[in-house]
């Protein structure tokens, strides 16, 4: 979808959002389905993406952003690595680690391929997310605003709680470095202060 478009679509989320309608305890299975995938909150899900605990501290407008337009700003560490095989397949994820004679990228599934190197003709870095950019189409209307109320619900504070870290440190400390980031995403007790 062109950005001007996405941007529309942000509007009007934006606009209909009515938080005494929508529900956090139905949004937790809407994350659960979509998003579990590729992210953990309070503990539960996949670190492919992000860790997201404290992710509601950003505020209805940014988190509409975050999840209707994935594309606008990845944070390098999060750039797509291409590669292109010699049987002429393209697999596309994001890089996790080298095994052996093989690179393990996780898919757009979440889930980790490994291929060998040997069958690699050549390999980038691409600027896309790997999170898909057509939840607005594939979430209800409805779906997505308890969505929202269930990632609003887990703001600053009980990230405070959790990392012992105030939202103001936080912030002063800006985003982690990326080296630092990849490598923390492998560890499930790290969280990444990605969210400054
Ligand atoms: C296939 C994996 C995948 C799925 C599925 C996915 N994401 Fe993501 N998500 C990512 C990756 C990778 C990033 C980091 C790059 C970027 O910002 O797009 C990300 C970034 C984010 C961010 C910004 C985090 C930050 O620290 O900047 C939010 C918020 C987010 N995702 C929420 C969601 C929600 C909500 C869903 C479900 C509707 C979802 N994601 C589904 C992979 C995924």
């Amino acid at each position: 979808m062109p950005s001007g478009e996405l941007q529309k679509l942000i509007d009007e989320r934006r606009a209909a959002f009515d938080p005494k309608k929508a529900s956090a305890p139905r949004g937790e299975k809407v994350f659960t389905l979509n998003c579990q995938p590729c992210h953990q909150i309070d503990g539960g899900g996949n670190v492919v993406g992000p860790q997201l605990d404290g992710v509601g501290g950003r505020g209805l407008e940014r988190l509409l952003e975050d999840v209707l337009d994935p594309n606008r700003n990845v944070d390098p560490a999060f750039h797509t690595t291409m590669v292109s095989l010699k049987d002429g397949d393209v697999q596309s994820g994001l890089f996790r680690r080298e095994e052996g004679e093989a690179i393990v990228l996780a898919n757009s599934a979440g889930k980790e391929v490994s291929i060998p190197k040997k069958d690699i003709v050549e390999r980038r870095a691409s600027t896309t997310s790997l999170m898909p950019e057509n939840f607005g189409e594939i979430i209800s209307p409805a779906d997505f605003d308890d969505l929202m109320a269930f990632l609003l619900a887990h703001g600053p504070n009980r990230r405070q709680s959790r990392a012992g870290v105030s939202p103001a440190q936080v912030c002063e400390a800006g985003r982690v470095e990326p080296l630092a980031l990849t490598r923390s995403l492998d560890r499930r007790d790290a969280r990444p202060t990605l969210w400054a």
